[in-house]
């Protein structure tokens, strides 16, 4: 750490200073995103969303990367302008530093290296898991501690015991693919673009969910296993097609809607079983996933079916952004974690 941040560090601890501008920048899979936030309140909050990847039906990193090292100088000058400050006003700069495409990471904290160093500034060093737990502390309602998180993305299915800010007990995990991976490969396999969750969402709305039954695997305690379900869904439209070649386009929407209704109802069996066994009913969604509506809409119905007290993202905070990377490191910041120059991106933290 370097002296200018030990002598940050002292004051902000001691004094509790606040007047701080925070530039938060994220960059770990397809989104290039920028956000300011002041003393923990948000100003900006911009995302270029990177359209090359629909084509391929995935993420081509390589692409990422490119798109990254194009889009993360404008899209830093805007989200700087809609906050209307200048970058000599900014007083630290956080980043993802994984988990995430390593080619894409080291766009984002190679830039905020920079800027730290230009402009004499701490450096925060950002977990992407982590900050998506963090976006709940963006607007009201804030959950107080402890509480249950549910964290749902297209690499990662946690269900997290939340002691504290970074304090955390891991109560489930996949044990193969991620939730977001599933919704995203049945689409695929139902023909439809990538990314596959918010289209599987989409045209669930007119379909019947309990109409096809899918085959879940059972795993044994808070854990969960997805490959399972991708592969019975393969085998059973593929069957189908053999005798009816209209058989996805006939029946899109309500086979959506069993896909959809299968996977949701995969992650609150486990999430009722976590509130049983920690005896915590205060309940939060978080990551990419969170933004499904049917997930959103059940936890409702649990929370009055169970007495919970529930926290559901805004759409913006749910999906990647740079508002809860802003949000992390300002926690960060509060408490003195600053990161050195040696810092490095790390895919999988
Ligand atoms: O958190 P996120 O934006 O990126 C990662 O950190 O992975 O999550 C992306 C995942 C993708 O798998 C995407 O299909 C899924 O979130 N997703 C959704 C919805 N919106 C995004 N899945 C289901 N329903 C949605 N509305
Ligand atoms: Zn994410």
């Amino acid at each position: 750490m370097s002296r200018f941040s030990t002598f940050v560090n002292f004051f902000v601890t001691v004094f509790k200073i606040e007047m701080t501008y925070i530039l938060g920048i994220e960059t770990s899979c397809d989104e290039t995103a920028a956000a300011v936030m002041y003393n923990g309140h948000l100003l900006s909050n911009v995302i270029a969303t990177q359209k090359v990847h629909e084509q391929y039906g995935g993420v081509v990193p390589e692409l990422a990367s490119r798109a990254h090292q194009q889009n993360i100088v404008p899209v830093v000058a805007q989200a700087l302008s809609i906050a209307n400050i200048s970058k000599y006003q900014v007083n630290a700069v956080a980043f993802t530093q994984g988990p995430g495409l390593l080619g894409s990471l080291l766009v984002g904290s190679s830039f905020a290296k920079a800027f730290a160093l230009a402009y004499n500034i701490p450096l925060i060093a950002v977990n992407h898991m982590e900050a998506h737990v963090h976006a709940h502390f963006i607007e009201e309602p804030k959950p107080e501690f402890p509480f249950i998180c549910l964290t749902v993305s297209g690499g990662h299915t946690e269900i997290l015991l939340m002691k504290d800010y970074f304090d955390k007990e891991l109560l489930g995990t996949t044990l193969d693919d991620a939730v977001g991976e599933a919704f995203d490969k049945a689409a695929k396999i139902l023909g439809l673009p990538y990314p596959g969750g918010p289209m599987i969402d989409k045209l669930s709305k007119t379909g019947n969910p309990l109409k096809y039954k899918f085959p879940v695997s059972q795993v044994d305690g808070l854990n969960f296993s997805f490959s399972g379900i991708k592969t019975s869904i393969l085998y059973f439209v593929r069957d189908n097609l053999k005798t009816y070649a209209n058989f996805i386009q006939d029946n899109i929407a309500d086979l959506c809607a069993s896909i959809q209704h299968t996977l949701v109802k995969m992650l609150t069996d486990k999430l009722l079983v976590a509130v049983n066994k920690t005896g915590v009913n205060r309940v939060a969604i978080a990551g990419g996933v969170s933004a499904n509506t049917y997930l959103r809409d059940t936890l409702q119905q649990m929370s009055k079916i169970h007495g919970w007290e529930i926290f559901i993202p805004k759409f913006e905070y749910c999906t990647d952004n740079a508002a809860m990377i802003a949000m992390s490191g300002y926690l960060k910041y509060r408490t003195g974690q600053f990161s050195s120059q040696e810092v490095v991106a790390q895919p999988s933290i």
